[in-house]
């Protein structure tokens, strides 16, 4: 091993994963899931301790960790950037090597990938990704969950992303490239994916549409997001006129396959980036997409901490 070169293992973006290691997550989350839907108690995690860090907001990240780690045996504990040093600007390199001498694994949501990687650099313990500015592994890793449930395996199926080049768009990027599914994307222009900054390796995996109408056209699954992110709210003005165009609306949907879901990472704006009727209505798999944050996730941190059980 190189000198500096860490054991540990972290995720930190989805390609932090090989597709053979999303097959056993995929399938563990299945099972403690329904180890969950049974009231069956599992607790490998007792006497270990999650910190989560939150510089952004959170309802599902939160709830879903938090519940998850508590599910499991184990504790949390909760900072945030105002009731923390990390506002008062200690450096995140010694934020992390003092944290991560108290707990044994730790969940970061923060603005630059860079200062979750620096993070990541300097723990003994494994990080998590709980949202960057550029990626939400574990958010795609609940919906391709979400979509093995609901349709069986995503490999070979089309992908429809309508809206932001952001966040969730880079990851589903990362998804496409080590599943083996295609991504048709749809940004306003200003708003376009880099598949050569998320590292995708096989360019065949995305195809670019002007229309958003014609990027749903055929998708198995279409998925949008809010126009401005955390962290953007003072270009909301000029993204709401940019965005106009980009709403997932019915005649989308009828566009796409006949049996295509609709998801979501959430929160939403309905009648921003999605019409009430395609969220609220009977292709939408929303709610289920929100709660298996908290089952892919608690099938993560049992993999980071336990290694493959079984
Ligand atoms: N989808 C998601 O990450 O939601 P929160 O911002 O509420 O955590
Ligand atoms: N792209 C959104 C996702 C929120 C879960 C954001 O970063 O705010």
């Amino acid at each position: 091993m190189k000198p500096g070169m860490s054991l540990i293992k972290h995720y930190l973006q989805f390609k932090d994963f090989r597709a053979e290691e999303y097959v056993y997550l995929f399938e563990r989350a299945l099972t403690i899931k329904r180890r969950f839907k049974n009231y069956e108690k599992y607790t490998p995690l007792v006497d270990r301790t999650l910190a989560m860090i939150f510089e952004k907001a959170s309802t599902r990240t939160r709830v879903s960790f938090e519940a998850g780690m508590y599910q499991m045996g184990g504790s949390v504990v909760n900072l945030t950037t105002g009731d923390s040093q990390l506002g008062r600007a200690e450096p995140v390199e010694d934020s992390a090597r003092v944290i991560s001498r108290m707990v044994d694994i730790v969940m970061i949501r923060t603005f630059e990938q860079t200062k979750l990687d620096a993070f990541a650099a300097n723990s003994r313990v494994p990080v998590i990704n709980g949202l960057t500015n550029e990626y939400h592994p574990c958010q795609i890793l609940a919906d391709v969950f979400t979509y093995i449930e609901h349709r069986g395996s995503i490999q070979g199926k089309v992908v429809a992303w309508v809206g932001d080049g952001n966040n969730m768009a880079n990851t589903w990027l990362q998804a496409a490239d080590i599943l083996g599914f295609t991504l048709h994307v749809s940004t306003p222009g200003g708003y376009e994916i880099d598949p050569k900054m998320a590292g995708v390796t096989n360019a065949a995996c995305v195809k670019v549409f002007k229309n958003p109408l014609d990027a749903c056209r055929g998708a198995n699954l279409v998925t949008t997001d809010v126009w401005t992110s955390m962290g953007y709210e003072a270009e909301n003005a000029v993204r709401m006129k940019a965005f106009a165009d980009w709403c997932v609306d019915r005649e989308m949907m009828a566009a796409a396959q006949p049996d295509a879901l609709f998801m979501h990472c959430l929160p939403a704006h309905r009648g921003e980036e999605v019409e009430a009727e395609v969220i609220d209505g009977p292709q939408s798999v929303v709610w289920d997409e929100a709660e298996n944050r908290m089952h892919v996730q608690k099938a993560l941190m049992e993999y980071l901490l336990l290694g493959r059980i079984g």
